[in-house]
Order: C-alpha cells, then structure tokens, then sequence
C-alpha cells in the first residue's frame, strides 16, 4: 500500500503543482489526489501496469490501460483493482497509440498525446484552472478548482459501464465497446428512456427491463434516472420514487456493464476493496442467449442445442449463414446512394417456426393486411431487409435494419410467423 501523504503535504503539492509544475516522476502510484505537473505514459509506469492513481481504500485505479495486453491501443481508464475490471474510459474514440506517449495533467486539464506530440485527446476548457485531479472510493475520477468544485468527472460521462453512486439519466445511455481489446463505441446501446430501460442494435430493440422476468413495476410515472446499489438495480422517479426494480442478493459494490457481446451484466463484489462475489448467479440480460441479436451471427438461427442454419440457408465462411440458392441478401450499405431500385428482389423462406428477436418487443408495421401487401411494402422500401407476416393476427413486420440471428419460434403461443428474406438473384 502506498503511504498517505499528510493533509498539508497534499495542499502543499497542490500549490506548488498549480505554481511550478514538478517534472514527471515515473513509477510511484499516488493515493486520491494528483496535482497539475503530472505526465503518465504506460511505459512510466509500467511496474504497475499503467496504474497511476488509486482510490483512498485502492478499490480503484486510474491507469494507463491496455486492455487483453496488446500494445497498439492505451486508455485512460478506471479499474475496479481487486477484480481488474474496468469501468471508465475516457478517450475511446482516439486510443494512445504508443505504450511511451504522454498522458498530461496540466492547469488546463488531461490531455492525451500521439508519439509525435499531437493532441489526440483533451477535456474541454474550463473556467477556472485545474487544481487536482482526484479518484474516490466511489470510483469517480474528477478535476477540481482551488476551492474543491468540481469542474469535470468522469460519472457524467459513463461508457459501458455503471457503479453503485453513479447515476444515468434519462436520455443517456451505455455503448458497448468493439471488442474486448478495442475500447471504440460497439453497436449495442443501454439506453434510458423516460418509462424504462432498453438494449438496442442497430436500432432494433432486443430486450427491455419491464418485461424482465426478474423486475417489477412498483409504480408508473416518469424514470428521471437508473441506478444500481447494495440491494438492487433501479429505474427511479425525480422524487427518488422506485418506478422499475430489480431486486438482488446484499453486496457492497456492483458494476453494470454492457458487453461487446451486447449481453447486460450487473458484476456484484461482497466488498468494494474485493474481488469476491457473493453466490448467486448473477444478473444476465437478455437472460435467454439466443435473445441476442448476433447469437449465431446474422443470418445463423440459435437454437437450445446451439447454433445452425434456416432450412434454405447454409453456413457462410464468417460466423452466420446465408443462402444456399447463391442470391445475395440485400444489406443495408447497397441501398440508398441514389442508385437505381430497379434489381428484381426476390424472397426465401425462412420456414416455419423460426423467429426474429426485433418482433418480441416491437409492434407490428402494419395490421389487417394480407401477406402480398406486406411483402409488396418491404419490396417498394429499398431499406426493408426482409419481412414476418402473422396470419392469424394480419400483422406485418418489417425487418427494417440489418439483420441479425433467428431464434426458434416459441411454440406455445401458438404464433405462426411466417419470415421471408429480401434478396436480390
Ligand atoms: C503523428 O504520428 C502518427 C502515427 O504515429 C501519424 O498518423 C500522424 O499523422 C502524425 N502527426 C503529425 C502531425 O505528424
Ligand atoms: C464525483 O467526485 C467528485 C469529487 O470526488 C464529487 O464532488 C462528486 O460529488 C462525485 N459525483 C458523484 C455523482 O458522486
Ligand atoms: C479539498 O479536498 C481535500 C480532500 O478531500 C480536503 O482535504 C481539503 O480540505 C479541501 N479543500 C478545500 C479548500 O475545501
Ligand atoms: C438510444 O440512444 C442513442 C444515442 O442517443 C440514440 O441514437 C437511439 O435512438 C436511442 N434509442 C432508443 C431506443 O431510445
Ligand atoms: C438502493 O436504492 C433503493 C432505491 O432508491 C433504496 O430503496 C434502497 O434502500 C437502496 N439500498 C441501499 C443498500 O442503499
Ligand atoms: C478493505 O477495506 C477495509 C475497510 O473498508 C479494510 O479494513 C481492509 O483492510 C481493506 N482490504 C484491503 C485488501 O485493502
Ligand atoms: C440506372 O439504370 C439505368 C438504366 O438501367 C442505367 O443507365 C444507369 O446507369 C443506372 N444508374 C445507376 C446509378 O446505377
Ligand atoms: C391483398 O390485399 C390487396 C389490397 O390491400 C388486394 O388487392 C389483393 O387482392 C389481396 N391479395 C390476396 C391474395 O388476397
Ligand atoms: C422505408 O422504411 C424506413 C424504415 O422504416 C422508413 O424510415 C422510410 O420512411 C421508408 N421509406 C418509404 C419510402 O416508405
């Protein structure tokens, strides 16, 4: 553990850090406060494998973070130490790209360099000059003024994850990231709408919190924000009023984090300077794997027994199928461009009994129609991919953006979806 420095020392440094920055010292990690003057890259510290500052307690660190160790991406992040998870990322859309390049704490803020010097990444301008940057047992990594405000923290800006004391508000949301080495914004979004809590992809929604099994609705009214604690996780009114909960086994800590796999899981931590968790199996959403929308990749149908193929389609060389005919299905980048609509389309059967995860949770497009109007409104729209009709309700779905996996049909609602994909010969 690394010494706490007294309360005058750390104010002294903080002055003198404000007045006459100090030149980088490699190597020693700081407790809770840094003051202006400070330069971390990987390679300084790279006895601790990045690791600069740690929380109070050490429940966190911030880090020059290379995730699944490759050497061509480097994040400031903050890490859950004892389990070395991390659940912040400040500069994901522009990786340091160099284990020796600097990462700078100045009277103007933080600010991420290339090998050759350029600025990749920075906070934004401030009023008042920065006087320290601080990392709480919370795990909120914030700038502050001389006189303690905050003038920046990284709770205001979650990325695919959320802590116990942090909130996000309606209108926000989580984005996955690319993979697990690859910190840019992935396809999946968590996102907080004024009556629940939903996962996207690619614009098609694929599981919403109060149709969990596991949730309850305790009231209705306007979610103002979400937020997760010792005993739950919750969608919660302006007046702190429970709205959605979850209830979950006590524990001291918990992380909500979107996967690169588009999978929801609450991370649960008996204590917050712990990497143990408590027995329970854990929170997963969707909670049914084959509700994910790339469960078998696109196109590839998720069955109990694992992965396979729709009668008329075969395995294609990247993870999903596609179809044994040779036709090509329309993707959503050969549409649009101004090009000619004039390609005949024609459509494969899906079969019956094969669903798809967007008709769970959407409405239908249109109702009372029949099959040949539907098919005839997903052929005059050059964005429809392909289309679900209902014959005993007449209900038409169009699948509107890129298609994704097939789950088996849940045969004991005695549903009878009918799925034709669009594709051109
Ligand atoms: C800095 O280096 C990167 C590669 O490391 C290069 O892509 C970029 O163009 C360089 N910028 C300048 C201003 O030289
Ligand atoms: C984040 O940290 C700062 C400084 O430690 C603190 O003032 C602020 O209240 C924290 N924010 C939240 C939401 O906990
Ligand atoms: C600022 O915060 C530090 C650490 O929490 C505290 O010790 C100090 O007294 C505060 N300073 C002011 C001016 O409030
Ligand atoms: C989720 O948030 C993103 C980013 O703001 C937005 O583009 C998307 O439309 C939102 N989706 C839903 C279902 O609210
Ligand atoms: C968690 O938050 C809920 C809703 O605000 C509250 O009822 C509950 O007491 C909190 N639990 C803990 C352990 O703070
Ligand atoms: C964890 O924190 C508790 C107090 O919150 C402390 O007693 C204990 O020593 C800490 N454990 C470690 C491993 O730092
Ligand atoms: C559209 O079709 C016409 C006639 O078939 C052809 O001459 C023209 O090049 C096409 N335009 C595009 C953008 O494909
Ligand atoms: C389907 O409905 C359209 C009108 O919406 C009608 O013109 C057409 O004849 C119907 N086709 C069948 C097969 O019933
Ligand atoms: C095609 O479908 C998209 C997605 O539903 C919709 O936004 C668009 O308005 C439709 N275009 C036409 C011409 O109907």
């Amino acid at each position: 553990m690394p010494t706490r420095l007294p309360l005058a020392a750390v104010l002294l440094l903080l002055l003198l850090g404000a007045a006459a920055p100090t030149p980088a010292r490699g190597g020693r990690v700081a407790t809770e406060l840094l003051a202006p003057g400070f330069t971390a890259s990987y390679l300084l510290f790279i006895d601790t494998y990045g690791a600069f500052l740690a929380s109070r307690s050490g429940a966190f660190h911030a880090v020059v973070y290379n995730p699944g160790q490759q050497q061509e991406r480097f994040y400031l992040a903050v890490l859950h130490a004892p389990s070395k998870t991390c659940v912040w990322v400040a500069n994901r859309a522009a990786p340091i790209t160099d284990r020796a390049a600097a990462l700078q704490l100045t009277a103007s803020g933080i600010s991420a360099e290339d090998p050759n010097g350029t600025t990749i990444w920075s906070t934004p301008p401030f009023g008042e000059p920065v006087a320290a940057l601080r990392l709480d047992d919370h795990g909120n990594l914030s700038l502050l003024d001389a006189r303690n405000a905050t003038l920046w923290q990284s709770f205001d800006r979650p990325t695919d994850s959320l802590l116990s004391s942090q909130r996000l508000p309606a209108g926000a949301f989580l984005a996955s990231a690319a993979s697990g080495s690859d910190f840019s914004e992935g396809a999946y979004r968590l996102n907080v709408t004024a009556a629940d809590a939903v996962l996207t992809w690619m614009g098609s929604m694929y599981w919403r919190l109060s149709n969990d099994a596991s949730s309850t609705v305790e009231r209705s009214g306007t979610v103002a924000y979400m937020a997760v604690n010792g005993t739950g996780l919750y969608l919660l009114a302006a007046d702190g009023g429970v709205v959605i909960r979850v209830s979950l086994p006590a524990a001291e800590l918990r992380v909500v984090r979107l996967g690169y796999d588009g999978k929801l899981q609450i991370q649960s931590f008996a204590s917050a300077n712990s990497s143990k968790s408590p027995m329970d199996g854990g929170f997963v959403a969707p909670s049914d794997a084959c509700a994910l929308p790339l469960s078998c990749g696109a196109l590839g149908l998720c069955t109990p027994k694992g992965c396979t193929c729709p009668p008329l389609f075969a395995a294609s060389h990247d993870a999903g199928c596609t179809p044994s005919d040779g036709s090509t299905p329309l993707s959503v980048s050969s549409c649009g461009g101004g090009g000619n609509n004039s390609s005949p389309v024609s459509y494969l059967s899906l079969g019956s009994g094969v669903a798809y995860f967007a008709n769970k949770l959407a409405p239908p497009t249109v109702s009372g129609g029949n099959v040949s109007s539907c098919q005839a409104l997903c052929t005059s729209n050059c964005s429809c991919r392909g289309y679900f009709y209902d014959d005993s309700s007449l209900s038409c779905y169009l699948v509107k953006h890129e298609l994704g996996s097939f789950m088996n049909a849940d045969s004991t609602k005695g549903s009878d979806k009918l799925g034709y994909i669009k594709g051109v010969a």
